[in-house]
């Protein structure tokens, strides 16, 4: 409890129902930040994610915008509303991703560019919209600003059938520390986490995929085979990855920079 006492932070991609993003922004109201700005391309699941966050931590500490992070001037919105409404930014959690599946013959170039725009551009354009706040949270917090972007074990694993995903991921990795290398003087830290199987919609769309594909006879099938693969040969919930980002977010970390934070099960190990 008490972790993130007083922090203020936004949380991109938390705008479904059961997803990594709303697990992170529960597990940081829980810690004790003053305020969470989710923020998501969608709003249509807005009204029970507000309803369900309020219900556990009461009314005025959780804000979820609507935000299309390829685009300048919406971050440009969500870094004023939760500069003017809650007094800065400490925490940016650059966490908002998409999956495409295809390879380098099968995969558009349109297709390419969009999953690098979301995968990869938002996040420079999120850290470096967010630099001046966020170098202002040392001022405040012995760990100074943090910010943390949600890679993927794709980062270090290649696929056949998933190039878009895997190279936006992979540069991922390598903005992350390059950002850290520079941004360090300025006391913010920039870390990533990869988590491995992870279930969420954003995993159950996928594997239904395979499934329908018949590689799988169901996406639960689909699940089991690919936790079987790993060391520890279970799942992730979203509320077990969020530990990891309380972590990266908390002063407990604040000789912590330019870290992968693998949260795969070891899966990674095996390849
Ligand atoms: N679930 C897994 O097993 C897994 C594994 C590795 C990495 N990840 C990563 O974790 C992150 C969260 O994934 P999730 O499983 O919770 O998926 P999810 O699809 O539930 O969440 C991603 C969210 O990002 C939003 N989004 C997409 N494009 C956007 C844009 N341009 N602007 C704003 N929001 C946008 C989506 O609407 C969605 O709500 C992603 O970056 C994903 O790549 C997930």
């Amino acid at each position: 409890m008490n972790r993130l006492q007083d922090k203020i932070a936004i949380v991109t991609g938390a705008g479904r129902v059961g997803n990594i993003g709303v697990a992170i922004c529960d597990a940081y109201l829980r810690e004790g930040a003053k305020a969470v700005v989710g923020t998501d391309l969608r709003t249509d699941e807005a009204a029970q994610i507000i309803s369900e966050i309020e219900a556990k931590h009461g009314e005025g500490r959780f804000r979820l915008l609507a935000h299309d992070t390829t685009k300048e001037e919406d971050w440009r919105k969500v870094i004023d509303t939760t500069i003017s409404e809650f007094g800065g930014i400490d925490i940016l959690v650059n966490n908002a991703g998409i999956s495409v599946h295809g390879g380098v013959e099968s995969t558009p170039l349109h297709e390419m560019s969009k999953v690098m725009a979301v995968n990869h551009d938002a996040l420079f354009l999120g850290m470096k919209l967010c630099i001046p706040a966020l170098s202002e949270s040392a001022h405040r917090f012995p760990g100074g600003g943090s910010i943390i972007n949600t890679l993927s074990m794709a980062s270090y694993m290649p696929s056949a059938n998933n190039l878009s995903y895997q190279v936006s991921k992979a540069a991922g990795r390598m903005l992350t520390l390059c950002a850290a290398v520079e941004l360090g003087p300025k006391r913010i830290r920039v870390n990533s986490v990869h988590p491995g199987l992870t279930v969420t919609p954003l995993l159950r769309e996928a594997f239904q995929e395979y499934a329908d594909q018949g590689l799988w006879e169901s996406y639960e099938a689909a699940e089991d085979a690919v936790a079987a693969m790993g060391p520890l040969g279970i799942k992730s919930y979203p509320e077990d990855t969020a530990h990891a980002f309380v972590y990266l977010a908390s002063d407990e970390s604040r000789f912590v920079t330019g870290a992968s934070l693998y949260h795969d099960g070891g899966i990674g190990q095996r390849f």
